[in-house]
């Protein structure tokens, strides 16, 4: 595809195998084209790896942490459970967000490796107390033995999968997480964003196929519980009907 952006002419062209497509720089469309490579260029260009959140490292695209702070405020979830801790940002988002609703939210975060650096940060850190630490592969036994300690059966529960994004490990994530999903809450299976960096400089190969969503679609196939559907936007005075995301295709809702 060849992008030509004239800032002096107000215009993008799309040049690729479907022909070629004049539009104003400045509407949505442009936009869309737009957010989609810079998705992708600063995704090569680790973006998501600058930011932090009250002294603890989280890595995530901003707009994504703004749209899961909506949910919370509109489920306010008593138990959030993610796989994938890494430095505990996103643990820490999640119960300032919770402390500052004055929700009781507890907030569950399951790794298969907490280094001690990360372990002893994240324990020393002022929300704490609201959250459990579980390290363990996120689809042992064991570990989904203690993960369902921490869940009552009344709770409203958001789960929010950022592990080992490969389609396998995120489809028996899906199949074992799920259970624990209230109706009208979601699973977000995050980074469906590696369909669309395959062959990108820093991405798999087989991302393409080997992915997030591809794991989301067969689990929504075999479980009409679940549909695949992006929350609506509480605020929305533009246009845009679009995300800037690197979870497309990601939210999914227990409808039964
Ligand atoms: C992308 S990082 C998580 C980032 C974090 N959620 C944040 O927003 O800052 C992915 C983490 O998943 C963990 N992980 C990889 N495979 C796993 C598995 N099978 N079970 C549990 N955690 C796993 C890694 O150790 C790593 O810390």
């Amino acid at each position: 595809m060849k992008l030509t952006l004239d800032t002096d002419a107000g215009t993008l062209c799309v040049e690729d195998a479907n022909g070629v497509d004049m539009m104003s720089l400045y509407s949505d469309r442009a936009f869309k084209v737009l957010s989609k490579q810079w998705v992708n260029v600063g995704w090569v260009q680790k973006h998501c790896y600058t930011f932090s959140w009250m002294g603890r490292p989280i890595i995530q695209l901003p707009d994504d942490m703004i749209r899961i702070q909506e949910m919370i405020c509109r489920l306010k979830p008593d138990v959030i459970i993610e796989t994938g801790v890494a430095h505990g940002g996103s643990l820490i988002y999640y119960a300032s967000i919770a402390k500052a609703m004055d929700l009781p939210t507890r907030i569950v975060g399951v790794d298969i490796e907490i280094r001690p650096h990360n372990r002893e940060a994240i324990e020393a850190h002022p929300l704490f107390d609201r959250i459990t630490l579980i390290e363990g592969g996120s689809t042992e036994k064991s570990t989904l033995t203690q993960v369902g300690k921490h869940v009552k059966k009344k709770d409203t529960v958001l789960v929010i999968l950022d592990s080992d994004h490969s389609r396998d490990h995120v489809l028996a994530e899906l199949r074992a997480y799920s259970k624990w999903v209230s109706r009208d809450s979601y699973i977000v299976s995050t980074d469906g964003v590696m369909q669309q960096l395959a062959r990108l400089p820093r991405a798999g190969a087989d991302w393409d196929e080997n992915n997030p969503v591809a794991a989301n679609e067969i689990f929504v196939e075999e479980n009409p519980d679940f549909v695949i559907e992006e929350p609506e936007w509480p605020f929305n005075e533009s246009t845009l009907d679009f995300r800037v995301t690197h979870w497309p295709k990601c939210w999914l809702r227990r409808i039964a």
